[in-house]
């Protein structure tokens, strides 16, 4: 039997705690109950905790947008697993492409943070992808390849329970240009097998998400793409109607 699809919204820096509450509240009302979906909100750090208190015992998951390795110290505006921990967090989106691209982010802090998030029990959400560059340049194999071993350098296993990848091409995120139903299919095929080759059957298990510019009108003929266990998703996860209709989308396809 097929995995449940997974449907997670990226909000990054976008709604208050009081926006966040009632998004989560009315997404809850329409749907979250009946759907055959695993849905993962990720809001702002402000709004993790207020959001988890606000809903009590609620079916969909919780993540942070980014963490810092160490358990503690002097790091001026980090946030640390045990923080996520309390404030009822289950995921962590680590290596997301703005966090690469805008921060500066390297594989090698990436591959601090995955190590020390899987330690923690929380679940990664792994992002990778190939710039524009990269793709006319013919490198996107080998630059999914070098991100996905950097950033899973000394894990010896792995569960695929408590792991998810996000293929999001640089080009497509927030752009409103979608990589192809057949870009998809090859960049997921090539993401398994890499992760086959790391961790056997284990990796080979291990939810791979599509991630840019999904939306309510491309959701369906996307999660159709062979391979694709779900998506991350940004700008169409800012609104009730779009969001709640890709999760039906999703959960139909299941
Ligand atoms: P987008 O963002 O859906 O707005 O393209 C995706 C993401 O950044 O995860």
């Amino acid at each position: 039997m097929k995995n449940m699809p997974i449907v997670a919204g990226n909000w990054k820096m976008h709604k208050t705690i009081e926006e966040g509450i009632s998004f989560v509240g009315e997404i809850q009302n329409r749907i979250l109950d009946t759907v055959e979906a695993k849905v993962i909100f990720c809001p702002p750090f402000t709004a993790l905790y207020p959001i988890v208190d606000a809903m009590g015992q609620h079916p969909f998951g919780v993540g942070a947008q980014n963490v810092h390795h160490e358990s503690h110290g002097a790091f001026t505006g980090e946030i640390s697993i045990d923080m996520l921990k309390s404030a009822g967090v289950d995921y962590v989106i680590i290596g997301h492409s703005e966090r690469r691209h805008v921060f500066g982010e390297t594989d090698g802090w990436i591959n601090k943070k995955i190590h020390a998030v899987i330690e923690s029990g929380l679940i990664p959400l792994f992002c990778i992808g190939e710039t524009l560059e990269d793709r006319q340049s013919g490198q996107t194999s080998a630059v999914l390849k070098a991100q996905i071993e950097l950033g899973l350098s000394g894990l010896s296993e792995i569960n695929p329970d408590q792991f998810i990848v996000a293929y999001e091409p640089v080009w497509a995120i927030g752009t409103g240009e979608t990589a192809s139903v057949e870009q998809i299919e090859t960049a997921h095929k090539d993401v398994k097998g890499i992760l086959a080759s790391l961790f056997e059957a284990n990796g080979a298990h291990i939810p791979i998400l599509y991630g840019g510019s999904v939306n309510a009108d491309n959701a369906k003929s996307l999660i159709q793409a062979e391979g694709v266990d779900g998506f991350l998703i940004g700008g169409a996860s800012l609104k009730i109607e779009s969001f709640c209709h890709i999760i039906e989308t999703v959960a139909a396809h299941y």
